[in-house]
């Protein structure tokens, strides 16, 4: 028999199944933890991207939207190991503040035919973002590969079917959500985006932020953790922690593209999206006293 609860627990359990886990809320001990190096995510391991630091790319949403009443400020607690401090809070990429922002306005914006940066000369579709304006949840990733590059649209291929599996495993669909990249054009040959790139391209992501001020995003990889935290410290040293964001929480954990190569890393992404979901007030599916 159907129950609203099915589909969130059949695509639950095939995440499951999937990791080899079986069921997540039962809280196993994680089967191994890799040692996942500062760049092991997205595309290339040994391909380091240039570090996001400077202050002419530090990012501001405050300064292009209205912010929300702000929230309790997040603790930050470092480990031991890492000490990781983020600066999220640099100068504006904008010289004014823009007034109505909209996601169609972004769009409208960045135009249909846009050579702000060398992504454009192998590009065959810009794109953009999808999902919902209003989500709480944003997940943002590096820039588009071949599929996305293809068909217009984020997360479409490998790494994107195993993301909406992720999703649907919160009992959310891939329309609940909103999915972006840090660059809009695909990077030839899958390279990381450059550093010039970034710049060029990340002030439409800010203001996508902006405009849709979600309540959590969550950075898939390290590329767009370290532009949105202007940082060039390697994911593994943050993963799983929680930072403010311009008055969204901010988690950053792996790329889908890194767990598919390192399928044991799924548990630790899972549980960095339990966090997510304990924010949003997302209960796991319950388990059907069938299985
Ligand atoms: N990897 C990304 O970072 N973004 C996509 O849209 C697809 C793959």
């Amino acid at each position: 028999m159907d129950s609203p609860e099915r589909p969130h627990l059949e695509a639950w359990l095939r995440y499951a199944d999937d990791l080899g886990l079986g069921p997540f809320y039962l809280d196993r001990a994680p089967q191994s933890t890799p040692d996942v190096g500062p760049f092991s995510d997205s595309r290339a391991a040994e391909s380091v991207p240039a570090p996001v630091s400077s202050a002419a790319t530090a990012p501001s949403i405050a300064a292009v939207a209205p912010r929300r009443a702000p929230e309790p400020p997040i603790p930050q607690k470092p480990t031991a190991a890492s000490a990781f401090t983020p600066q999220v809070s640099g100068p504006s990429l904008f010289e004014e503040r823009i007034e109505n922002d909209s996601l169609a306005r972004i769009l409208d914006d960045i135009g249909p035919n846009c050579t702000r940066c060398k992504l454009h000369k192998a590009r065959t579709h810009i794109v953009f973002g999808v999902g919902s304006p209003k989500a709480q949840l944003v997940f943002v990733g590096e820039g588009p590969g071949h599929d996305e590059d293809v068909q217009g649209e984020p997360f479409v291929g490998r790494a994107g079917k195993l993301l909406t599996q992720m999703i649907e495993a919160m009992g959310l669909r891939r329309q609940d959500v909103y999915i972006c990249n840090v660059v809009k054009c695909r990077p030839p040959e899958n390279r990381l985006p450059e550093r010039d790139e970034i710049a060029t391209c990340s002030p439409y992501l800010l203001r996508q932020l902006g405009v849709i001020q979600p309540k959590v995003i969550c950075c898939l990889g390290a590329c767009s953790a370290q532009t949105l935290l202007n940082t060039n410290q390697g994911i593994s040293r943050y993963r799983g922690e929680w930072f403010d964001f311009h008055g969204s929480k901010l988690i950053a954990t792996y790329h889908p593209a890194y767990l598919l190569r390192n399928p044991p890393t799924k548990s630790e992404v899972w549980k960095d999206l339990q966090k997510v979901m304990a924010v949003l007030g997302l209960e796991p599916p319950r388990k059907s006293k069938s299985s």
